[in-house]
């Protein structure tokens, strides 16, 4: 089911967030599984639970904390999602990305989205970094679907640079000066919650993937039809089925992101204040 958002209940969500904070954020950032950390840098915070906030939806997964945090980092004004909202949980695309158009509302002009991710590329390793220079769509669904709103965006939004090029090169380096690894490639965004059979993960490599997971396709869509520069950042927390010969588990998700934090910490604060 698609559910209508107004730019009616997108500004009732903005003036609420508005009530709560002087802060014009500048950038928007979306933490994946287990990366939350970064919240825990935020300067002058204020935090307001999702539930609280008109139309947002709750998030109801284990490693996920449902707030929105609004701050400096590093001397930027920023807006963070602590904790996102996933299709599986039942949301229709165009809920998971609500946040999104309220951010642009706010003012944000670029979003920096993470997640934990599978490792498809078999040269990838757990703990790895990538940055997304691409995405595959394979949810079945988009966030645009239904009449388009022009104030929002345009009917049949460009996707040829979802990912900013202006952005992936200011990731890589400051990567490089910071010293921080970082992999590239193609992230393959599906619905779960059930991860993927060893032949669905041969038939995503041929695709041309790298890794794989179930968030951020339709954020980044709801982004570019907003007119947001993206950057995206995957943590590999795990190989994808099939590759090692061991099961998969969420408890390994969070095991690996525990271990990188340091590393994407880092790079991610010396990115944001040049976004
Ligand atoms: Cl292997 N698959 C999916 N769909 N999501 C993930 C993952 C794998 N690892 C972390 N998140």
């Amino acid at each position: 089911m698609t559910t209508i958002l107004t730019i009616g209940m997108i500004r009732e969500a903005a003036d609420y967030i508005r009530s709560k904070t002087k802060t014009t954020p500048k950038v928007g950032l979306i933490l994946g599984s287990g990366l939350g950390v970064l919240a825990d840098h935020i300067e002058e915070a204020t935090s307001i639970p999702y539930h609280e906030i008109p139309y947002f939806p709750q998030s109801t997964v284990e490693g996920h904390a449902g707030e929105l945090m609004i701050g400096t980092l590093n001397g930027t004004p920023v807006v963070l999602m602590k904790g996102r909202f996933h299709m599986y949980e039942g949301y229709g695309p165009e809920l998971t990305a609500f946040p999104v158009r309220v951010m642009k509302e706010l003012g944000v002009q670029t979003l920096l989205v993470t997640n934990a991710a599978g490792g498809i590329n078999t040269s990838f390793q757990p703990g790895d970094l990538m940055l997304i220079s691409d995405h595959i769509n394979l949810t079945g669904t988009s966030p645009l679907i239904g009449q388009n709103d022009n104030e929002l965006g345009p009917r049949f939004p460009d996707m040829s640079q979802a990912y900013s090029r202006r952005l992936r090169e200011l990731a890589r380096k400051t990567a490089e000066q910071n010293g921080v690894p970082l992999q590239e490639g193609v992230y393959v965004g599906l619905l779960g919650p059930s991860y993927e059979t060893p032949a669905e993960i041969r038939m995503l490599r041929t695709l041309g993937g790298d890794a794989v997971g179930m968030s951020t396709v339709s954020e980044v869509i709801v982004a570019r039809h907003a007119g947001l520069e993206v950057l995206g950042i995957s943590c590999i927390s795990n190989m994808a089925s099939g590759i090692l010969d061991q099961p998969l588990s969420h408890d390994e998700v969070m095991e690996t992101t525990d271990r990188v934090r340091e590393k994407f910490l880092s790079l991610v604060l010396a990115i944001i204040p040049a976004m």
